[in-house]
């Protein structure tokens, strides 16, 4: 059962993500994805996805922004609201990539598509990834 709430700074997260989905670097895909981190401190920290030519070296908006939040020096981390057009899961890289700072993070699932202001679902990243591998 989902029991995830969504946090109290859930539009602006949604806002974050959808305004930096529109600087995306997709030229292959075309799909573009903005990525909204909400820090322990209460800061939004942004990030979209930057494709490659090589394709591989890809980098996910989820895992950019983790970087982007990192490189400013935060460690800690609430919620983070992927959006993009359909159901925002982040792949399962990025669900690896995000648990390293906790399982309990909300992950927030907009689609971009929605009217802003529409309640994005909302589940924990433990749920979208139960055992997790760890070294801590
Ligand atoms: N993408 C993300 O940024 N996040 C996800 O969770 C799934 C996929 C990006 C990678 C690539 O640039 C494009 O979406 C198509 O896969």
């Amino acid at each position: 059962m989902n029991e995830a709430k969504l946090p109290e700074a859930w539009e602006t997260l949604q806002r974050a993500a959808r305004e930096v989905r529109r600087r995306a670097w997709a030229p292959y895909s075309r799909f573009s994805v903005g990525a909204a981190l909400l820090t322990a401190s209460g800061e939004v920290i942004m990030g979209c996805n930057v494709e490659n030519a090589s394709w591989g070296l890809t980098i996910c908006a989820e895992r950019s922004a983790v970087c982007h939040a990192i490189s400013l020096g935060h460690g800690e981390f609430r919620a983070i609201c992927g959006s993009l057009t359909g159901v925002a899961v982040p792949c399962g890289a990025c669900r690896q990539f995000l648990m390293e700072f906790g399982g309990d993070l909300l992950v927030l699932l907009d689609n971009a598509d929605s009217p802003a202001g529409t309640p994005p679902e909302v589940v924990r990243l433990e749920e979208l990834l139960p055992r997790a591998f760890r070294m801590l």
